[in-house]
């Protein structure tokens, strides 16, 4: 999570609308998923603000079964280099022989560790929405559908986070069912609406969770949750 623009607001949210203040219908519909930041430094103050706000959301017996762990600076770079070993790793093997596969797979820590699948193979109808839009993105980058390796590159940006300067990684306990990730989910989405308050773009992305491993490292929230089976996503 990045910003493009800083806009201090030192005074608590007023319920009267304030002038120099989005309405939930602006920041609803100027909000986009921005895949390339400036490395300006987010404030941990402004981040806190930005919390704060989505702390707001509502969820299931007003549990609020997730957390939040931030990234920024150093600590930042060591995870997403992490991650893009992890899926130029990954890749290699999947472009390999055979014997390259197996060897992976004996030596193991190259395939997704993650709490859960990130590939998914989604119905027929639902497939077809999923490649439009990632043909729109590809074509807007100028990327072809033979172009493996430009494709890979673009992939590997995700685990880069798009070079955000700040990101934050939200897990959500596992043991509730349905019910868990859609409280994580609202959560998410007033997040990014209280960062686009804020003059803070923001891309959520589901794609880094299909290693854990190089959270787990750092995050002492995925080894010690109440939970018995946690989920991640950022
Ligand atoms: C749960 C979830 C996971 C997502 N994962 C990714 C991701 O891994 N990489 C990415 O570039 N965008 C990801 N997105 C962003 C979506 O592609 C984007 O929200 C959608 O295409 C609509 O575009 P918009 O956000 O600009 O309105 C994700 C969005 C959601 C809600």
């Amino acid at each position: 999570m990045s910003i493009s623009m800083v806009r201090s607001q030192s005074n608590p949210p007023s319920t009267m609308p304030d002038e120099n203040v989005i309405s939930v219908s602006q920041a609803l519909r100027t909000r986009r998923s921005v895949r390339a930041f400036s490395n300006q430094y987010l404030d941990d103050t402004l981040v806190s603000e930005i919390l704060q706000t989505a702390s707001a959301a509502p969820s299931w017996g007003n549990v609020q079964p997730y957390r939040v762990a931030m990234a920024s600076g150093e600590l930042c770079d060591e995870v997403r280099t992490a991650l893009v070993t992890k899926y130029r790793q990954a890749t290699a093997v999947k472009n390999g022989s055979l014997m390259k596969k197996l060897t992976a797979l004996l030596k193991g820590g190259v395939l997704p560790d993650g709490d859960y699948k990130t590939l998914l193979k989604y119905p027929r109808e639902l497939n077809d929405r999923y490649f439009a839009t990632g043909k729109g993105l590809y074509d807007v980058l100028g990327i072809s559908r033979d172009d493996r390796k430009g494709r890979e590159s673009q992939m590997a940006r995700n685990f880069c986070f798009f070079d955000a300067p700040t990101v934050l990684f939200i897990f959500c306990e596992g043991s509730l069912g349905p019910y868990g990730p859609l409280d994580a989910g609202i959560f998410v989405q007033s997040l990014l609406l209280a960062a686009q308050e804020q003059g803070v773009d923001t891309c959520v992305q589901g794609s880094v969770a299909t290693w854990a491993s190089p959270l787990r490292k750092h995050f002492d929230v995925l080894r010690s949750s109440c939970s018995s089976k946690p989920v991640h996503y950022c």
